[in-house]
This record gives structure tokens, sequence and C-alpha cells, in this order.
């Protein structure tokens, strides 16, 4: 039954922790993980595709049970087409809940062979975002122990600030 890949999607602009996190966990579960990044036209990245890739791919470890790939469109298509049936999303606080209750029903509606599986972020990562991370970096505040180490230099580097600060 877990022989066909998870698949994990998100704009990852960038990877946290908390991500990887769940990201980990989930190979616990699933014998291959698709971490998916979603392009989006409409939505202006800090972060290129490229650059993400790159920094996800720095940040674990390198092995077959762990795949990175894009996807536009619905992720129930991309499911389908990567012959997967579930996407794994992580949980935070509560406020996540409506949003991913409502994307998972709204997934379940356009192709009910398609299964969301929720984690729990680990409480370290609770209240961290991608957001709140490129908030707080943007005004030189120190993010280093919840991103990887590529994505704290790349998050320096892009906000101006030194690259041994
Ligand atoms: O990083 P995020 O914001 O948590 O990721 C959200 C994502 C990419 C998982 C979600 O926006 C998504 O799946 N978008 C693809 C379009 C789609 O299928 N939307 C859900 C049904 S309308």
């Amino acid at each position: 039954m877990t022989m066909k890949p998870a698949i994990y999607p998100g704009f990852f602009d960038p990877i946290t922790n908390g991500h990887l996190s769940i990201l980990h966990r989930a190979l616990e579960i699933f014998e291959k993980v698709i971490v998916a990044i979603l392009v989006n036209p409409h939505k202006i990245p800090l972060f290129s595709v490229e650059e993400r890739i790159d920094m996800i791919r720095e940040s674990v470890n390198s092995g077959s049970n762990i795949e990175i790939d894009t996807f536009d469109g619905l992720l129930v298509d991309y499911a389908v087409k990567r012959k997967s049936n579930v996407v794994v999303r992580g949980l935070r606080a509560l406020s996540d809940f409506e949003y991913e209750f409502q994307m998972s029903l709204m997934n379940r509606k356009l192709n009910r062979n398609v299964q969301s599986i929720f984690l729990m972020t680990d409480y370290q990562w609770f209240y961290t975002s991608s957001t709140i991370i490129k908030e707080a970096a943007s005004f030189g505040g120190n993010v280093s122990d919840l991103v990887p180490g590529i994505v704290d230099r790349k998050l320096k580097e892009k906000f101006g600030y030194s690259k041994n600060a």
C-alpha cells in the first residue's frame, strides 16, 4: 500500500526546518516522497524555482527516496501524473486547520482517489513559516536556527546582509 510515492506540495519559498521535519517524518511512512514545488505565475516568490530546488537539494540527504520536482495546475492532477494517491501536509497552529480542511475537501471533490494526510509539526517549529521567516530575515533578524544553513546564507545574500553576519 505504501509503495506509491507520497507528494509533499508547497511553495517552499524557502524551505524551512519545519518543512524538513515533515519531510523526514513522511519518509518514515512512505518509501518515497516527492517534494513538489508549485510554480505559480500569479505569485511573485522571493527565490526563483531553481534557487528553491537547489536549497532543498542541499538541505536533504541525497537518496532515491526523495525527489524534488515542480508542478503547475491542479495538485490532484499532478498526483495522478506521478502515480501517487497521497498528499502529505504539515499542520501547525489551529489557524492552519481551516485552510487545510478546505483544500483537502476541494482536492477530494476533484479526485476522490487522492488522499490527504496531515502530520503535526514538531513543537519547535510551531510558530514558523516561510513567510514569517522571510519577514524577520528582511530586517536582519537571526533565523539561523529555523532554516537549513544554505537557506540562512541565501536569505542574508538576498536581503543584503553580510555572508558572515
Ligand atoms: O506552501 P503552501 O502555500 O502551503 O502550498 C499550497 C499548495 C501549493 C499546496 C496549494 O496552493 C496547491 O496545491 N495549489 C495547486 C492548485 C490546487 O490544486 N489547489 C487546490 C484545489 S483548488
